[in-house]
């Protein structure tokens, strides 16, 4: 299966299913074809797998970056630019980063800056990846002040998201990146009855789907590609406060588990949606196995501090909330409902 981003000239293909990364030669011929070397960028680990298996039909390397979220800085994509450049690559030349969304947007970035752009072609190899990091053009490194807070938009020349590569993913991180296909779901305004006929493959398709038509209308975020972000006020709070706190507390995706039925909650307490919406969140959810059960170690003040610097958020409560108009982005919400909405939500 294949879904287009259309983007004009800078259009791309997601190719999905299983075994779809034997593709690569032939994209590489058609999107790249004066492409001399690939660089293949990935952590040790990933490298080790089972499935690392890439054939691109030109001079090709395999460069590490370090494991996980950790080697999202600065330093790690300098280093990485010094061995490209040893390698002489020019500005036909290609990088292919293979990995979650930690590897494919520090290798998206390094393929923007280099020699100001090269060719990239992503392989995503984590649910999180496949459905949101991969698509879309998103790059972009850590600073000590916050995630993501360097990049640059550089569409792919190509993704691959292939299921093969999945079976080795840590259950954890596979049920945290079901949290982004969980916003998708709902974001589609599909009820959680019609869950159980759907397979692995069509939902990630339908995650994949949603993603590529709303880039596709709003590559730089200036309108409906906020919608994506829905779950992530809360989510992004939660995950921002328990990251201080400890490593391993609470995954990206889990946040944003909590925060798709935070913010039915709040659409609710705003008078924007009736207690259905809320039933059918919590219903998908549980569909997924992901809880929605937001921690209590935080305190409501903390909360809504975290929320009003979030970076989208323009130091402002900012939600993106269902209503009669559907999905839209709601600002200068009421400090006191979202206040009392936390304290009602953690019962
Ligand atoms: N660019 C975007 O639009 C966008 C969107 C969402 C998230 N992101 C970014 O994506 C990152 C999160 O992505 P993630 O959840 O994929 O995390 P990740 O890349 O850190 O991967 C999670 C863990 O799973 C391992 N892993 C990945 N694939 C594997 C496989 N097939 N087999 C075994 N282990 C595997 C990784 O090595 C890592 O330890 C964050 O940095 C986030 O900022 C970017
Ligand atoms: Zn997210």
């Amino acid at each position: 299966m294949t879904i287009t981003v259309d983007l004009g000239a800078r259009s791309y293909d997601v190719a999905i299913g299983d075994g779809v990364r034997r593709g690569l030669k032939d994209l590489i011929a058609k999107r790249a074809p004066k492409a001399q070397v690939a660089v293949i960028v990935t952590s040790p680990s990933l490298r080790a797998q089972p499935w690392f298996d890439f054939e691109t039909g030109i001079s090709q390397h395999v460069l590490e970056v370090p494991e996980g979220e950790d080697a999202k800085t600065l330093q790690t994509v300098e280093a990485l630019l010094e061995k490209i450049a040893s390698l002489g690559l020019s500005r036909n030349d290609i990088l292919i980063a293979v990995g979650g969304g930690a590897v494919t947007d520090l290798g998206g970035f390094a393929a923007a800056s280099y020699l100001r752009g090269i060719g990239l072609i992503n392989i995503s190899t984590s649910v999180a990846g496949q459905v949101d990091a991969a698509i879309g053009g998103k790059t972009g490194v850590n600073l000590s002040a916050g995630k993501n807070l360097v990049g640059a938009f550089h569409q792919p020349l190509g993704v691959f998201c292939d299921f093969e590569t999945i079976a080795t993913l840590p259950e954890r991180e596979r049920l945290a990146g079901m949290g982004e296909v969980a916003k998708c779901w709902l974001l589609e305004g599909r009820s959680a009855k019609d869950l159980g006929s759907q397979t692995s493959s069509e939902l990630a398709t339908m995650a994949v789907a949603l993603k590529a038509r709303i880039v596709s209308g709003d590559e730089r975020e200036g309108g409906e590609r906020a919608l994506l972000n829905y779950g992530h006020t809360f989510g992004h709070a939660l995950e921002v406060l328990s990251l201080a706190k400890s490593k391993d507390e609470l995954r990206h995706g889990e946040a944003v588990a909590i925060g798709l039925s935070f913010a039915a909650h709040l659409a609710h307490a705003l008078g924007r949606v009736g207690a259905e919406v809320i039933a059918n969140h919590n219903a998908v959810l549980d569909f997924f196995g992901l809880s929605y059960a937001a921690p209590r170690d935080f305190s409501v003040e903390a909360l809504l501090e975290a929320m009003s610097h979030d970076k989208k958020a323009h130091h402002d409560l900012t939600f993106v909330l269902l209503g009669a108009n559907g999905f839209e982005v709601v600002t200068g919400i009421d400090p006191d409902v979202v206040a009392k909405t936390i304290e009602s939500f953690r019962g």
